[in-house]
């Protein structure tokens, strides 16, 4: 699978993403877990940001991959993210913790879906943070 339409019409470089999380994987800084996570967000204006997990010798310090990703792009002027490809090779198919979901569900798309791309074992698995996060608290209610 290389691309895939999106609910809002618009195509998502399915293999180029999770090509650039899988890139990543190497460089994770996990001494503790032993487990590494490559990821690579896609922003609104088609650039792609990637991220790794960072561990702590203070174990609750960790930062997860997803989420280094999300703030880099965010450090970069980006503020909406279209999809997010996850690759984690200990745990084919691992979908984002709690955190990541409600950092991601900051800055998803206003008119349409936040893709997640999880790296499986027989190939991408397709998902989106609506099915994973339902009914989250987020900007919007604080209008
Ligand atoms: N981890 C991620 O990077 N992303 C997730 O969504 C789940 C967990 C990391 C955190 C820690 O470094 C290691 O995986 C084991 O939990």
């Amino acid at each position: 699978m290389t691309e895939s339409s999106g609910a809002e019409g618009r195509s998502l470089p399915v293999g180029e993403l999770l090509d650039a999380a899988r890139g990543m994987v190497a460089t994770a800084y996990v001494p503790y877990s032993g487990f590494p996570v490559g990821a690579a967000v896609l922003t609104e204006d088609g650039s792609i940001v990637t991220g790794v997990n960072v561990e702590n010798a203070s174990y609750g310090l960790t930062c997860c991959g997803e989420r280094n990703a999300v703030f880099t792009a965010v450090g970069q002027g980006h503020r909406t993210i279209r999809a997010v490809a996850i690759s984690t090779p200990r745990a084919p198919g691992a979908t984002p913790c709690g955190a990541c979901r409600q950092v991601l569900n900051e800055f998803k798309p206003e008119d349409g879906p936040l893709a997640i791309i999880l790296d499986g074992p027989d190939g991408p698995i397709l998902t989106d943070l609506e099915t994973l996060l339902p009914a989250a608290f987020g900007p919007r209610d604080l209008d």
